[in-house]
């Protein structure tokens, strides 16, 4: 799904129909990232969506090699998950999440990066996150545009931002009153981590990607 939390966005359920996506054939079969740039450079001219995106897959590449103990290929899925998983919404707003879904297997791509991507929104796509990538992407991305909007409303942006005043937005009904609380719940009550140690992750790890 795609957060802005300062726009009013209405998001039209998409269900996805499907729950398999890819070839097991195609484990392993990654884009490098810059293939992935030059996709979102092509599919993406909206600056800011396409942060979105960098946030996200830097948070994502960097909790694999922190967290996970992940190997740099595992890594780089994960990044690429995170770089693309919104990459459809900006041209094709109402077939978002397939649109990608379906370039991903036509380029036989690694099946966990397409499922984990189908997975981002389980309550809009109907595909329910299963490795523990597919999680974090759950959860990330619902938290780094959150973090983002509460960090661009201050005047030293991110020096200096607190987990304490992210959570304070987030009890405020009224800022990015669209965001749903309720998604990050779910999102992060299916990690084995805090919401303060999610939110205090991407802060430290969002901050200086431009
Ligand atoms: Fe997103």
């Amino acid at each position: 799904m795609l957060i802005f939390p300062d726009q009013n966005f209405f998001f039209m359920s998409h269900k996805l129909g499907r729950s398999s996506f890819g070839d097991p054939a195609n484990a392993g079969n990654l884009l490098s990232i810059e293939e992935a740039h030059a996709l979102l450079n092509e599919w993406v001219p909206n600056e800011r969506l396409r942060l979105h995106m960098k946030q996200v897959a830097a948070v994502m590449k960097a909790w694999a090699l922190e967290k996970e103990n992940a190997d740099e290929t595992t890594a780089r899925k994960w990044e690429l998950a995170g770089l693309l998983h919104d990459a459809d919404w900006e041209k094709y707003p109402d077939e978002h999440c397939r649109i990608i879904i379906e370039e991903l297997e036509k380029r036989n791509i690694d099946p966990e990066v397409i499922h984990c991507i189908a997975s981002h929104g389980p309550n809009y796509f109907g595909v329910e996150p299963e490795s523990t990538m597919d999680r974090m992407i759950y959860a990330f991305d619902e938290l780094s545009g959150f973090v983002h909007a509460a960090a661009l409303i201050r005047p030293t942006r991110y020096e200096g931002l607190e987990v304490k005043s992210v959570l304070k937005r987030l009890k405020s009904p009224a800022f990015a009153a669209q965001v749903s609380r309720e998604d990050i719940n779910d999102a992060v009550s299916r990690t084995n981590y805090s919401l303060e140690e999610l939110i205090q992750f991407i802060i430290d790890h969002q901050k200086d990607v431009n």
